[in-house]
């Protein structure tokens, strides 16, 4: 539980109002309701937009409160954070919009967890704020969505049953996206958009966001070569081509983040990368040389003055996104494998019964927010953790429990 008492509410989201807001605001509502165990508020910059929320949840929803707060307005975020133990947040992009919340946080000892997947951005805010949120107790975690829950808390899952199994965790594991159906929300383009921006102007950015630990803490920072799948390849322990997969670059460094906050719990020699698997054979090839080339042409296009309007004008807007049929619709399917130093192997899966992006995040998010307020010991200090090292079991049982999610071994050897 946090530190902090005599808040009104457990929880509020801010945010409420985003594509992804509206979809986890109706998860909360129709999972823990209103005045029940759980004390809970909306909140966003425009009161009228929070109205027409509440009111499309119908009559049972005319208790839930409302905390009207821009992003850039410090004090409305001050009395925000005092009314309360936990925010959510998904008011993006963060490195556009975030910074004062997460000062605002730290400051006042307030857990607080989003949806970024904005490596530069989460690197400045550990740096600027770390100390500050050990100092008030706040724990902040970045990540809460898609970006990284189901990699994070994949590995950690995976290593615990390598550990039980083998006696060891495993030195290497790769993790591969066998199927991920859904569409990209204007927000996550916009926030892609942004990084691509910020990274064409910017060589030492550049470095930064090619440096799979650089969010890790320095003297965690090992010196052992990661992969790093930047084109077609073809995966021998699948059987199967592969594409780079454009999550794997946060992915890959909340990972490593999390070993390093569990002590290397993983080792100090591991290693780990993400890619997409696009099918065997030529059909299989054409897919992993296809998706390679049209990664590469986004980020190029959208880092550009003169193409970004191209890309802009043939992407969803902020506030758009993939609809309910959709969403429902959605699913993934992403498969681990680890090898041990002395070569021992076990592939595991994990599943989601959304689309990643939104069904799924939404209440991936939601029960981070859940597990931050109702399930962290008192005693876990206040910084910037990842899900996987500050809500461990706890969280696994409520993504699998609640959130739709699925974990499993499928075989060792
Ligand atoms: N990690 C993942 O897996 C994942 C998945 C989905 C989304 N995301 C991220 O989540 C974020 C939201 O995505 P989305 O698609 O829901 O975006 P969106 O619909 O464009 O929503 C952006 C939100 O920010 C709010 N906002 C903008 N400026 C503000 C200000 N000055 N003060 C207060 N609120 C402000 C907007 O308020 P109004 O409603 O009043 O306009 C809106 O609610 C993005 O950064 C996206 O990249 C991550």
């Amino acid at each position: 539980m946090s530190t902090k008492t005599d808040t009104t509410y457990d929880i509020v989201v801010f945010g409420a109002t985003s594509f992804v807001g509206q979809i986890l605001t109706t998860y909360l509502f129709e999972t823990y309701g209103v005045g029940r165990d759980v004390r809970w508020a909306i909140a966003g910059r425009s009161e009228s937009k929070l109205g027409t929320l509440k009111q499309s949840l119908g009559k049972e929803a005319v208790q839930l409160p409302m905390i009207v707060a821009d992003a850039s307005d410090e004090s409305a975020l001050r009395t925000m954070c005092d009314q309360t133990r936990v925010v959510i947040s998904t008011v993006g992009p963060y490195a556009l919009y975030g910074e004062p919340l997460v000062k605002v946080c730290a400051e006042s000892g307030t857990d607080y967890c989003d949806l970024t997947g904005e490596v530069q951005w989460i690197r400045k805010m550990v740096e600027t704020y770390e100390d500050t949120a050990k100092a008030s107790g706040a724990r902040i975690v970045h990540c809460c969505g898609f970006d990284s829950i189901p990699s994070d808390m994949g590995v950690w899952f995976l290593q615990q049953h390598a550990e039980e199994i083998f006696g060891a965790p495993c030195q290497d594991v790769r993790m591969r996206v066998k199927v991920a159906k859904g569409e990209f929300s204007g927000g996550t383009v916009a926030s892609m958009m942004n990084v691509a921006k910020e990274a064409a102007a910017d060589p030492k950015l550049r470095k930064e966001l090619a440096n799979p630990f650089s969010i890790c803490p320095p003297e965690h920072r090992s010196k052992t070569r990661q992969p790093s799948l930047k084109g077609a390849e073809f995966d021998r322990d699948f059987g199967v081509w592969l594409a780079p997969f454009v999550m794997g670059a946060i992915n890959t460094r909340i990972v490593h983040r999390s070993n390093a906050l569990q002590n290397a719990r993983y080792g100090k020699e591991f290693t780990y990368d993400e890619a997409m698997m696009t099918g065997r054979g030529m059909k299989g090839r054409l897919a992993a040389y296809g998706i390679t080339g049209a990664l590469g042409g986004f980020f190029t296009a959208s880092a550009f003055k003169p193409s970004r309007w191209l890309v802009e004008k043939f992407v969803p807007k902020p506030g758009e996104g993939p609809s309910p049929e959709a969403q429902q619709n959605g699913f993934y399917d992403l498969r681990f494998i680890g090898k041990t130093a002395d070569g021992k192997t076990i592939k595991t899966r994990v599943t989601g019964d959304r689309d990643p992006g939104y069904g799924s995040t939404s209440k991936m998010l939601g029960e981070a927010g859940m597990s931050l307020a109702f399930d962290v010991d008192s005693d876990k200090q206040g910084g910037f953790w990842t899900p996987a090292s500050l809500l461990d079991g706890r969280l696994h049982e409520r993504l699998t429990s609640k959130a739709g999610l699925t974990f499993e071994v499928l075989e060792t050897s």
